[in-house]
C-alpha cells in the first residue's frame, strides 16, 4: 500500500490495518528525520496548512504545528477564544474565510463530537481530527500505539489496559480501534460511573480491581480525570479516585513483572499518576510526545500526497 484509503483522518475506525502500518513506516523514516543536525525535509513545501483550535492543547498543537514546520509547510495558526466565533461567526463561515486563503489542509480541534467530519463534507480541503468532544483523537492513538510497538517490539498480542474515565476519554476510543486493528487485547479499567454502557460491544476486557488489571497487562495507558467534561458527581472525591485508581510506585513494585506506563498528557501528578511512577524508567510519556511529531509528519504528508494540483 502506497497511499492512504481515506481522504481525511476522521477516526481510527475508518482506517485499515494496512492504512496503519503506512503511517508507522513513513513516521519511521520522519522519525530519522528529526533526529539529523538539519530537521527539515522539502516534502510540503508550497502547501498551507491551518490549525484550527477551539479547544486548549499544548502537545498536540505544538506538536501538529512543529510538524507542519519540519514539512516546510506555511501554517497558520487559529485560536477560538482570540477570533470572530466570539463575535457569534458560525464554523462553516470561519473555515471557508480561512480556505478563502488557499488552504490546503486543515487540522481541528473541536468540543463537539462530529464536528471535523461535518466540516470534511462541506469544505474542499484534507481535514485531520486533532480532538472532537469525547469521540476520537486518532493522531493520539497513532503515537500511542507507535510507542508501544517502539518499546516492546510490536503492539500484536501484547495486553494494554486503558486506566481511568473512558467514558469522557477521546483517546481511550480511538486507543481501542487502534489497539485492536494491530492485534492487541484491550482492558479498561476504572469505577463503573466512568465506563460507558456500550463498551462491550467493543470487544475489550471490563476490570474494576486495577491490581487485578496491572498483574494482566503489559502496557498500562492511564487517563486523566475529565473534570471539565463532567456534569455530575462519577465518584465521591479524587482522593478517593487517587486511593482505588491512582498509580504509585509501591503498586507497581508489588506485581510480579514490570509494565510500561503510558499516559496521553496532560497529568495530574498526585491524583491518577505519582510524579514517581510518571519520571521512571518504566514510564514512555515523553516518547509518546516525542514519536507523536513524526507520526504527524507522517499524517500529513500522506494526506497531502492525496491532493491533486494543477501544474
Ligand atoms: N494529549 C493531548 O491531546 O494533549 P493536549 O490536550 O495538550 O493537546
Amino acid at each position: 500500500m502506497s497511499s492512504l484509503s481515506v481522504e481525511h483522518l476522521i477516526g481510527i475506525k475508518h482506517l485499515q490495518r494496512e492504512d496503519i502500518d503506512l503511517i508507522f513506516s513513513t513516521a519511521d523514516n520522519f522519525k530519522d528525520v528529526i533526529n539529523r543536525p538539519i530537521k527539515k525535509v522539502p516534502s510540503l513545501r508550497d502547501f498551507t496548512i491551518a490549525n484550527l483550535f477551539f479547544e486548549n492543547s499544548t502537545r498536540t498543537k505544538l506538536s501538529f504545528e512543529l510538524a507542519e514546520k519540519r514539512l516546510s509547510a506555511d501554517v497558520i495558526n487559529f485560536a477560538s477564544s482570540s477570533s470572530s466565533v466570539k463575535k457569534g461567526e458560525t464554523l462553516i463561515d470561519t473555515v471557508n474565510n480561512i480556505l478563502a486563503m488557499k488552504v490546503d489542509v486543515v487540522v481541528m480541534r473541536h468540543p463537539n463530537p462530529g464536528a471535523p467530519y461535518f466540516l470534511s463534507q462541506h469544505v474542499d480541503a484534507k481535514i485531520v481530527n486533532a480532538g472532537d468532544g469525547t469521540h476520537e483523537h486518532p493522531t493520539q492513538a497513532l503515537l500511542d500505539t507507535y510507542s508501544i510497538r517502539e518499546k516492546l517490539g510490536e503492539v500484536s498480542g501484547k495486553k494494554v489496559v486503558i486506566i481511568g474515565d473512558i467514558l469522557h476519554s477521546r483517546v481511550a476510543l480511538s486507543n481501542i480501534f487502534a489497539l485492536q486493528k494491530l492485534g492487541a487485547e484491550v482492558m479498561v479499567c476504572g469505577p463503573a460511573t466512568l465506563i460507558p454502557k456500550f463498551i462491550g460491544t467493543l470487544g475489550v476486557k471490563v476490570e474494576h480491581n486495577l491490581r487485578k488489571a496491572l498483574e494482566w497487562c503489559d502496557v498500562a495507558n492511564v487517563l486523566r480525570i475529565q473534570l471539565e467534561r463532567q456534569d455530575m458527581a462519577y465518584f465521591p472525591s479524587l482522593r478517593e479516585y487517587t486511593m482505588m485508581y491512582g498509580i504509585t510506585k509501591k503498586l507497581l513494585d508489588s506485581l510480579s513483572k514490570e509494565i510500561v506506563i503510558m499516559h496521553p498528557g496532560p497529568i495530574n501528578r498526585g491524583v491518577e499518576i505519582a510524579s514517581d511512577v510518571a519520571d521512571s524508567d518504566c514510564s514512555i510519556i515523553l516518547q509518546q510526545v516525542e514519536n507523536g511529531v513524526a507520526i504527524r509528519m507522517a499524517v500529513l504528508y500522506l494526506l497531502a500526497g492525496k491532493i491533486e494540483r494543477m501544474s
